[in-house]
């Protein structure tokens, strides 16, 4: 049997994994990002979350292929290095070459949406399509395209970069230098500002599940979530529309690709009855009638773990890209 490490590091939490060759993973291991420690105490963080898996694998050492990281940001695969992840506040880390230091295992890196991309793809609702793209919403708002029985990687590995594309020319300023973007308006860090807005104009109090819902760490975007499966009619308000503006973001990635599945995952999707519902409903609304009629959105079935899984897949079940360490 082949194992490789697969890990994901987000913008709010970092999991990581030893992986079979199936595409299963085997127990996991799951930390607070913390990005605002910086990116030192990220990265000691993510190299303890490997050797934490290293340690407690019931494997042979041999059997261990090398590690895959899921990361949010623009990668460059070749150099194993974050180029630019907004929710993480990096730019230019080698992290792949840290990893390879440390433990001496092959690195392969890329973007957090492109390896969920692959492992639905491979294992998971996109199971059988030459034409199919994950969107996640999480921290951010990502996206992989599998278009034409392949993953598309643009140059540098930076091509799906979703949440940065403008649905208002004139709206705020985005840490990408952009103005605007999706992610502004539907992302969990865009739920959470928005009920947070509201909460403290004394505009909204939430009744969540577990009682009221104020300002301060009980705001996430995963309470309001669950407030608005509840029933609560504020927080269905915010979910419907982030869900709003995800359908004007995805009519656009439909009539680039024309794909046959969109593929939705990411911490936000516990909404996703009430997401996914108004987002159908505006891409319908806008979207060129053939292309949407034969579209299909569908839920992530590989879940939470997919980013890991994809990126370690890429040492077994597809052709990942192997990192150029000198
Ligand atoms: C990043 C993407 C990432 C997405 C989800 C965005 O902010 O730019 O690279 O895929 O968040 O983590
Ligand atoms: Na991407
Ligand atoms: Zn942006």
């Amino acid at each position: 049997d082949e194992y490789a490490i697969g890990l994901d590091l987000g913008g709010t939490k970092i999991l990581a994994g030893l992986v079979h060759s199936s595409g299963k993973m085997l127990g996991q291991t799951l930390l607070p990002t913390a990005s605002q420690e910086g990116a030192e105490a990220v990265i000691d963080r993510v190299l303890a979350a490997i050797e934490g898996v290293l340690a407690t694998a019931q494997v042979e050492r041999r059997s261990v292929r090398g590690v895959g990281i899921a990361s949010a940001g623009v990668i460059d695969s070749a150099a194993a290095e974050v180029i630019f992840a907004g929710n993480l506040g990096w730019r230019n880390v080698p992290i792949g070459r840290l990893i390879a230091d440390r433990f001496g295992l092959p690195v392969r890196l890329m973007n957090d949406a492109n390896a969920a991309a692959v492992a639905e793809w491979m294992w998971g609702a996109g199971k059988g399509t030459q034409n199919m793209i994950y969107v996640t919403v999480s921290t951010g708002v990502g996206a992989g395209i599998i278009s034409g029985g392949q993953l598309v990687q643009g140059a540098e590995g930076g091509a799906g970069e979703f949440g940065h594309i403008s649905i208002d020319w004139n709206g705020p300023l985005c840490g990408c230098g952009n103005r605007g973007c999706l992610e502004l308006y539907a992302s969990g860090t865009a739920i959470e500002k928005l009920a947070r807005k509201q909460v403290e104009a004394g505009e909204l109090v939430l009744a969540g599940a577990g009682g009221a819902l104020t300002t301060g760490e009980a705001l996430t975007a995963k309470a309001i979530g669950e407030a608005a499966l509840a029933g609560d009619r504020a927080c269905i308000e915010i979910v419907e529309r982030a869900g709003f503006y995800l359908g004007v973001g995805t009519t656009s990635l439909i009539h680039l690709f024309n794909p046959e599945v969109i593929v939705f995952g990411g911490g936000v999707m516990n909404a996703s009855s009430i997401l996914l519902a108004e987002a159908e409903k505006s891409v319908r609304e806008r979207c060129i009638p053939s292309m949407a009629n034969q579209v299909k959105f569908a839920l992530q079935q590989v879940g939470v773990e997919a980013g890991a899984v994809g990126a370690a897949g890429s040492f077994f079940s597809w052709d990942g890209q192997e990192a150029n360490l000198p």
